[in-house]
């Protein structure tokens, strides 16, 4: 190829294959690095008497209480919550009006971490119930009762409408706040978080389970109300031999339990679920993931299970990004990209979404799978049938903005900026979807960077369209 270069005339074929690559990047367009200029909150933690962190009033009262779905198909629901002095009572009574004419029981764990012991976690799976419908529940207590609702989602169609938030590493800072008063507006109806909860572990001794507890009760207003479909990111690790504590997981996995068996998975860090019209596959980060691992495994198994005929919108969830053009955390998705990436090409994934950078980023759809460490292209190239990686690790946690881009932006990176902000996917129909990421602090209404995405496996093919009317 040297010699083509050195020649007067420029080789025909070469120019013409350069164009076409250039072309297919968004018609030609580079990708754009916003020039936004923010107002930054000072990325520290909200103490813990302020009023989002408030216990609630009485003894024993259930506190921190969350819901994620609890099956493969979105017709059971897991509701957790936490006694902080005694199991108490274990009975939830719910139904589809205040009548709560079903109830069902808990079960109830706790543990140590360090010196710290967890209060009483309950755990109480609703099983059978109707699709799209709300239902009320109410944990009992001694002295009080709290009650919440919930709304199922449709039955699993390929065009059931259904609109995703994506929020991560969200941490417990006034910036949080921000990410989750702007995240209740949206009308969103399930997080699908992508890993870095509380980040409790900054914390010392006693102070780590007492920043998830504290974490727990700042979620509750959205948590107990909608799903939260759980990644598990790096603060969720925990790993601290100078604690004594050896355990991975250990707060995280006591907390927020995940539907994994329903899926076939052996570990409830990675699992997925069906929810409307999309196929929701979470990945760990932070697992074993090589191949011959029961992570590949079950990853291999599962591809094969989705049916885009039922769920056409097919979305990967996991911490570390595989595409990321800023400076924080470079390159640090990249063994599981080796991994996993041509698999996501092969089954035609819509979308991955990230967190772990803490900035906002959307690629084009590109891959680079034809690198075999002797030849084949170095870099990724323009590719319809690859996912667009989004990262969206801007929930605002106590460590700030990864504010630092590499230059010049890489010819795969769509739309870049370093502020706070959270996502949301309106899936239409089995052929669009309009994705959204909104920046907290610019006052605006609008959000920041907006695309209207085409299915990856329906609207690609007119034929199929068709027949599927
Ligand atoms: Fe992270």
């Amino acid at each position: 190829m040297l010699v083509t270069f050195r020649r007067k005339r420029p080789c025909f074929h070469f120019l013409l294959l350069f164009s076409t690559i250039l072309s297919s990047f968004s018609s030609g367009h580079a990708g754009v690095t916003s020039a936004y200029i923010r107002s930054e909150w000072p990325s520290v933690d909200i103490p813990l008497d302020n009023e989002v962190f408030a216990v609630p009033e009485g003894h024993n009262i259930p506190q921190q209480v969350h819901i994620t779905q609890g099956d493969y198909d979105g017709k059971s629901v897991i509701i957790s919550w936490v006694t902080p002095d005694e199991p108490g009572p274990r009975k939830l009574q719910y139904g589809k009006s205040k009548d709560y004419k079903l109830s069902a029981d808990s079960t109830v764990t706790n543990y140590t971490f360090y010196k710290y012991n967890s209060g009483y976690i309950h755990y109480c799976l609703l099983n059978a119930l109707e699709y799209s419908t709300k239902y009320y529940y109410k944990i009992e207590a001694r002295d009080s009762s709290r009650e919440f609702w919930f709304q199922t989602p449709p039955r699993i169609h390929p065009d059931a409408p259904y609109t995703f938030g994506i929020i991560g590493d969200l941490g417990q800072t006034y910036n949080s706040l921000s990410t989750l008063q702007h995240y209740k507006q949206t009308g969103a109806q399930t997080v699908l978080f992508v890993g870095d909860l509380s980040y409790a572990d900054q914390y010392k001794y006693n102070n780590i389970g007492v920043r998830w507890d504290s974490w727990g009760r700042f979620i509750e207003p959205i948590a107990a109300y909608q799903p939260w479909i759980w990644t598990a990111g790096n603060h969720e690790i925990e790993y601290m031999p100078d604690l004594g504590e050896l355990t991975t997981f250990k707060n995280y996995l006591h907390r927020y339990p995940t539907p994994h068996a329903a899926s076939k998975s052996s570990s409830p860090l990675w699992y997925s679920v069906r929810r409307a019209s999309a196929h929701i596959i979470v990945l760990s980060s932070y697992s074993p993931f090589v191949k011959y691992t029961p992570q590949w495994m079950w990853l291999r198994e599962e591809l094969q299970r989705v049916n885009r005929e039922i769920t056409p919108w097919l979305i990967v969830l996991m911490h570390a990004p595989i595409y990321s053009s800023n400076v924080g955390h470079y390159m640090e998705g990249e063994s599981m990209r080796s991994v996993f990436e041509s698999w996501f090409v092969q089954y035609r994934v819509d979308f991955v979404f990230s967190g772990h950078v803490h900035a906002y980023e959307r690629s084009y759809r590109m891959s680079n799978i034809h690198y075999n460490v002797t030849s084949g292209d170095r870099y990724p190239v323009p590719n319809k049938a690859a996912p667009v990686y989004i990262t969206v690790g801007d929930g605002g946690n106590r460590e700030g903005l990864a504010a630092k881009f590499w230059d010049p932006q890489p010819d795969y990176s769509a739309f870049r900026e370093a502020s706070y902000g959270h996502s949301t996917l309106e899936v239409h129909n089995r052929t669009h979807a309009i994705y959204r990421w909104n920046r907290n602090d610019d006052g605006k209404s609008i959000p920041t960077d907006s695309v209207v995405f085409h299915n990856q496996y329906w609207a690609s093919n007119l034929r199929r369209r068709r027949r599927g009317g």
